[in-house]
């Protein structure tokens, strides 16, 4: 039997991520895969996190099951750091999912159950594995547009276009804030379209949001899903721990369903503790433990945010200082859409064969359709990229 598996895609992320690993070049710079590194490369663990671990250690008496749906206390936590008081507390399901990818997956198994024949549609580009578990989840999907690369912002006029096309009851993928791949992000008014749009249509929104608080803060970047939550029916959720508390192996995030509360909240809550027992039974206990620990803290919770700032901060004081290098060297301001892009990455506009050149002949790792983890930089290494994106693009 195994020799007839199928060769599977390589996911480009990660397998940009092992070509790092093994390059031996001292002076390569990672801008692959979406991992914070502070001044000196390292992923540090948050202050808060190893102080919730220390605690957890010394008070924790058992490793039995928690609950299907995760513990009580992580959802509680999860809806109010995520949908603040949008939506009452009774109107959003919530369970605990391996990570924000696992609330993709749960979030795309419940469409299946509820709603077979949907289409969902995913704004183009999007993160790669949106796409690649669609395909393998034999679930129908459909590009819109989003990004206009000559500008480096969203093609606010296509995205509306395309979606005006979705059938009534399609799913609208949308990334909650900081957009991957592209930083480019919905003004509010934007987001006020989309969801006269969605409900005009009656479309079913999806929004995937992995980076709160690295774009323009922690409420700020709750903008949207709030609004969307608010505002239309239904609305799923998913929502990842990985970046904004640092816990990326410990595996933590949630899948939300809100709507207007009875009997359909609680149908949807039993659908999602069933769709966890089907797929890996108990959630991981351990990251969502420290997230809320740290969210019902006021102490941890206040030392979370000061950091989660200095994360944000630093992210935006890189994105000026490569803007700025790149028009000093390229005499242009091609490059200027970066220091106005929000969280994690941008995209250059470079070709895949210009990405190659940055990689093979400066060390530098990015995605092959230029996307840069900004968080992989530093002030040194800024001046480095600069100089190599101007070599390669003429400049
Ligand atoms: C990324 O986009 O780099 C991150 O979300 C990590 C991943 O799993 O791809």
């Amino acid at each position: 039997m195994f020799s007839a598996l199928p060769d599977q895609p390589e996911d480009k992320i990660l397998k940009l991520m092992q070509m790092f690993r093994e390059d031996p070049r001292e002076q390569k710079i990672d801008l692959g895969v979406g991992v914070y590194k502070d001044p000196d490369g390292k992923t540090p663990i948050m202050r808060a996190v190893k102080a919730a671990e220390k605690t957890l250690w010394e008070t924790e008496t058992t490793k039995s099951y928690v609950a299907l749906a995760g513990a009580p206390e992580f959802n509680d936590a999860m809806v109010a750091l995520v949908l603040g008081d949008a939506v009452p507390r009774a109107e959003a399901a919530c369970v605990a999912t391996p990570g924000g990818t696992g609330a993709v997956r749960q979030g795309f198994d419940l469409v299946k159950l509820g709603r077979a024949d949907a289409t969902v549609w995913y704004s183009s580009p999007t993160w790669g594995n949106h796409v690649s578990i669609l395909k393998h989840m034999n679930v129908a999907h459909k590009p819109y547009r989003y990004f206009d690369a000559a500008t480096g912002e969203v093609d606010f006029v296509g995205m509306i276009a395309d979606l005006a096309t979705a059938l009534p009851g399609d799913v609208v993928l949308l990334h909650g804030c900081c957009h991957n791949p592209t930083g480019a992000n919905l003004t509010h008014a934007q987001w006020r379209q989309v969801v006269e749009l969605l409900n005009e249509r009656d479309l079913i929104p999806m929004i995937d949001i992995a980076y709160q608080g690295f774009g323009d803060g922690l409420e700020e970047d709750a903008f949207g899903v709030r609004l969307v939550a608010a505002e239309c029916p239904e609305t799923l959720i998913a929502a990842s721990c990985s970046k904004n508390f640092g816990v990326y192996r410990e595996r933590t995030g949630a899948l939300m369903a809100v709507s207007r509360g009875g009997a359909d909240t609680v149908r949807a809550q039993k659908s999602l503790a069933y769709l966890n027992r089907q797929n890996f039974s108990f959630p991981p206990d351990h990251g969502a433990r420290l997230v809320s620990m740290i969210l019902t803290d006021e102490a941890l919770k206040a030392d979370w945010m000061a950091e989660l700032e200095e994360v944000r901060t630093g992210m935006l004081a890189l994105r000026e200082q490569l803007a700025a290098e790149l028009k000093r060297l390229t005499n242009s301001d091609r490059f200027d859409f970066i220091a106005r892009h929000r969280g994690m990455f941008s995209m250059l506009g470079l070709s895949s064969e210009e990405m190659d050149v940055l990689r093979e002949s400066h060390g530098i790792y990015g995605v092959s359709d230029s996307r840069i983890n900004i968080a992989g930089l530093n002030s040194r290494t800024v001046p480095l990229l600069a100089k190599a994106v101007a070599e390669v693009v003429g400049g």
